[in-house]
């Protein structure tokens, strides 16, 4: 193996996540054939199901390991037996803030014969990208409660802004809403709430607006998040490039997963763009434990974060090459995208975009 070869760790994790992540790695290993890339893999033994066993959730070896690679291809961590929280905040979150993976890049695009819940819109009006902040807000963890299940019980969940924080995650979306080089125009909207949130969405309101002057070349607009919702639903076309907080990224991602054709074609990236930064890329469905096992589950979703991997690590011809795959597919091949009704199994759907490569 040489110096250029692109190391990945495998985490395919729970349920569906290890089903999905080996169709994705196939996809992978064939692009890496035609576009003359050396890649190797290695899988990693994390999620719920060890936890259940061991109730280690992750190790600090495994992380120290983990973090030498550029990526990782995650499948789903979650487990029907363990309770919320658990592999969400000791596994899930503990890597995106380990590895400082301050973006959370959520590409919306709807692909050509996959269906939307929004009549009347198609590929050309549902075209967005979502750039969230990945390591503050109300994720960091802070608070606590006392006096807990009495009474008088008191609870604060406390959400943390930093300039820094901040700063970073809108010039990353400055710089990638410039790349992205929309033909329909190049437009970066924060979402926030700053008409009530005065203190945390100021200091994004006026961090945004300092940055924006360095990019005369990209509009800005601002949407209270609330009316983002209703306008993501009445004229997605109007976006191009989302810049929002860790907790309303969450929500609105969602939202727009299932404008783009829901968990089984969503994907996104938890990205550290920094020198030397470890970065992990995941369809944004869950395990989906009714469906394991039964070769049914949908890999689309693993193959755009595979995707998204490639065009992140500077492949970009690789990466488009799997996406125009991932199109033939989708728009010529599967009758739907839903977990057992593609008109294909999941090894199918991985074979067929192999064959469009
Ligand atoms: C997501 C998930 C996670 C989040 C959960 C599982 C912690 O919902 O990736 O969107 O809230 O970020
Ligand atoms: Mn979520």
């Amino acid at each position: 193996m040489s110096n250029n070869t692109l190391k990945i760790a495998v985490v395919g994790g729970d349920g569906t996540g290890p089903e999905v992540t080996a169709e994705a790695v196939k996809v992978l290993k064939a692009v890496g054939k035609i576009e003359n890339i050396e890649m190797q893999f290695d899988d990693f033994n994390i999620g719920g199901n060890r936890y259940l066993k061991t109730g280690i959730t992750i190790t600090d070896d495994e992380l120290a390991a983990l973090r030498r690679y550029s990526s990782i291809l995650l499948g789903a961590v979650g487990h029907p037996d363990v309770p919320p929280g658990i592999l969400e905040k000791s596994l899930l979150l503990r890597m995106r803030f380990e590895f400082d993976q301050y973006i959370n890049l959520r590409p919306v695009k709807l692909l050509p014969g996959v269906e939307t819940p929004l009549k009347g819109k198609g590929p050309d009006d549902i075209d967005f990208v979502v750039v969230r902040e990945n390591t503050e807000d109300l994720y960091t963890g802070a608070g606590g409660c006392m006096k807990k299940n009495t009474p008088d019980e008191v609870a604060t969940q406390t959400a943390i802004y930093t300039r820094k924080g901040t700063e970073r995650c809108i010039r990353w979306a400055f710089e990638y809403c410039r790349k992205r080089n929309n033909p329909k125009g190049k437009r970066l909207t924060l979402v926030a709430k700053t008409n009530v949130l005065t203190f945390g969405h100021g200091l994004w309101k006026r961090t945004f607006d300092e940055v924006a002057a360095e990019y005369p070349d990209i509009k800005t607009d601002y949407n209270n998040v609330d009316a983002c919702c209703m306008w993501m639903v009445k004229n997605p076309e109007y976006y191009d490039v989302i810049v929002t907080t860790n907790m309303f990224g969450d929500i609105i991602t969602d939202l727009a997963g299932i404008l783009q054709g829901g968990m089984g074609v969503a994907a996104g990236g938890n990205i550290n763009p920094d020198k030397g930064g470890c970065s992990m890329y995941e369809p944004m469905g869950g395990s989906a434990p009714k469906y394991t096992g039964k070769n049914v589950i949908n890999p689309i979703a693993a193959i755009n974060a595979a995707a998204m991997l490639l065009e992140q690590e500077g492949y970009t011809s690789a990466s488009q090459r799997v996406m125009k795959a991932i199109t033939v597919v989708t728009g010529s091949k599967m009758k739907s995208q839903s977990a057992g009704k593609m008109g294909f199994s999941t090894t199918e759907v991985g074979d067929l975009v192999g064959e469009n490569l």
